[in-house]
């Protein structure tokens, strides 16, 4: 079931957006060489904490971390620990703040030290195509348009798009209906709606779209070894076009 958002709801989760985008740009300020994930983690716990809220992670279906953080070959829901970040490495944070009875969700790929060209295209037209795919996600687009778009960007890019995980609706729940996946068909599926509230999420591999979850049980990681990237925010549906709720800057 879709839940559709009042005006005066969209208004309260933009609190909710405004401290999981202050979070991940904190934690894209603070990540550096020599950081072990644990301690990335911890620092975006405080950061969420110290904000009144909760982090959305943090024993979400049983998981460890406040956020999900992935180096390199690893897609999502990397679980933080002892792991040492170093020059060349890409690093995904994703995480999500819970207050007033709201989520936010938002992710980004982030660089450490030198990372070769190759990589940072891959980074660039991941974060471009959730752009595209914001700037059309307005009333009455469907949601083949939106995974169009994404898909198109990147593949037109050379890259490869994840299929077995998808954006999906926030709000009460970190995740709701529907799911919004990263490829799609022009002019197919359900249309968006006034008052729906989505996490548009590429997860766009450099080598094989194929993806497996390690005995961890959580960690997606590129079947070819090969880096991935990923970018995420969540949006308001609205008369006046899409809102990016988990905008740091929100006002
Ligand atoms: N933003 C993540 C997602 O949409 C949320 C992960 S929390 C976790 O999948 F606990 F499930 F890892
Ligand atoms: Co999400």
């Amino acid at each position: 079931m879709i839940s559709i958002k009042s005006p005066r709801e969209i208004e309260m989760m933009k609190k909710a957006g405004r401290i999981t985008g202050g979070a991940l740009k904190h934690a894209g300020e603070v990540v550096r060489a020599g950081m072990t994930t644990y301690e990335l983690d911890k620092i975006i716990n405080r950061y969420i904490v110290s904000h009144g809220a909760k982090p959305s992670c943090l024993g979400y279906g049983g998981f460890p971390g406040s956020a999900c953080i992935s180096v390199n070959d690893e897609v999502i829901h990397g679980i933080p620990g002892p792991r040492k970040l170093k020059s060349g490495d890409v690093v995904s944070v994703d995480l999500g703040a819970y207050i007033d009875g709201f989520h936010g969700d938002s992710a980004k790929t982030f660089i450490i030290g030198d990372v070769s060209d190759e990589v940072k295209a891959l980074l660039k037209s991941t974060e471009e195509s959730l752009y595209k795919a914001i700037e059309i996600a307005r009333i009455g687009t469907r949601l083949g348009d939106i995974g169009h778009t994404v898909q198109k960007y990147n593949e037109d890019n050379g890259y490869s798009v994840v299929r077995e995980f998808v954006g999906h609706g926030v709000g009460r729940d970190l995740h709701e209906d529907p799911e919004i996946p990263n490829y799609g068909k022009e002019g197919r599926g359900p249309r968006l709606v006034e008052g729906m509230v989505i996490a548009i999420e590429p997860m766009i591999n450099l080598g094989t779209e194929k993806v497996y979850v390690m005995p961890d049980e959580w960690t997606v990681r590129t079947r070819d070894g090969k880096p991935s990237a990923h970018f995420e925010h969540t949006i308001a549906i609205t008369k006046d076009g899409p809102i990016i709720l988990t905008d740091p800057d929100i006002e």
